[in-house]
């Protein structure tokens, strides 16, 4: 594990990650159109303000980002409730990227390297990756994160077990809308603008996709969240 690298080697690292996009941007994703079910969605919300993809990240990576989050998820204990029971049965942890080790970090960087070309918004700012371990019985109800710490996305990576993630909104005649997204091991899922302001969202466990149930089963996930301030990349 590196504990500290100096400036060149950051350079070097985010010069390969660049790299390795390339290659995999032709290669091709899956658009994962198959996983997102707008049929309660009612048209309300915008099909550009979310997205899962398949295959983000390889089961080599899949090893070795679960190998030193255990490793530091370890001496933590499972937490029964936080944010007034948003979250239950979980642990959690913000892991700066100077604390990962090098093919985990260099992973994370070809992430938002990846996320960066998707949103096609400029070079970002990224708050410290966070890492949640849900419990077979834990859960995440439903939420909007909070706009005090973080900028206009919200985008996860699913490590060792499927889910079904669900957004909904009420609106002002009562009505409820949802659009229900599988996210397979080793998916991204995107939330942005209204998907991440308006809506919200929470891990349905127990849940039917395509007619299989999802079993509620262990799963981490790493959480990358832009900066609150987009003005500060231009400040150093
Ligand atoms: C959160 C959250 C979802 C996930 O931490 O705010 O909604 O995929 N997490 O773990
Ligand atoms: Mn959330």
């Amino acid at each position: 594990m590196i504990r500290k690298w100096p400036g060149h080697m950051t350079a070097v690292l985010i010069a390969t990650a660049k790299r390795r996009t390339a290659k995999v941007i032709r290669r091709g994703y899956s658009l994962g159109s198959n996983l997102i079910d707008w049929t309660n969605g009612g048209g309300k919300l915008s099909h550009g303000s979310v997205e899962v993809r398949e295959n983000v990240v390889s089961e080599q990576e899949e090893r070795s980002l679960l190998q030193e989050v255990d490793l530091a998820l370890k001496r933590r204990r499972i937490e029964a409730n936080h944010w007034d029971s948003i979250i239950t049965n979980y642990k959690e942890i913000e892991r700066q990227d100077r604390s990962w080790g090098l093919e985990n970090v260099k992973t994370i960087q070809r992430l938002r390297y990846e996320l960066e070309n998707i949103l096609e918004w400029g070079e970002l700012r990224w708050n410290p990756v966070h890492v949640i371990e849900l419990a077979e019985d834990g859960e995440i109800n439903r939420h909007v994160d909070s706009v005090k710490f973080s900028g206009s996305t919200v985008a996860g990576v699913s490590l060792i077990s499927a889910s079904v993630m669900r957004l909904s909104r009420t609106f002002e005649n009562g009505k409820e809308y949802y659009v229900d997204m599988f996210l397979p091991p080793r998916s991204l899922y995107i939330l942005k603008n209204e998907a991440r302001y308006d809506w919200h969202h929470e891990i349905l466990r127990g849940v039917c996709w395509n007619g299989e149930t999802v079993k509620a089963a262990r799963r981490v996930s790493l959480i990358f969240r832009d900066d609150l301030l987009k003005e500060s990349k231009f400040m150093d």
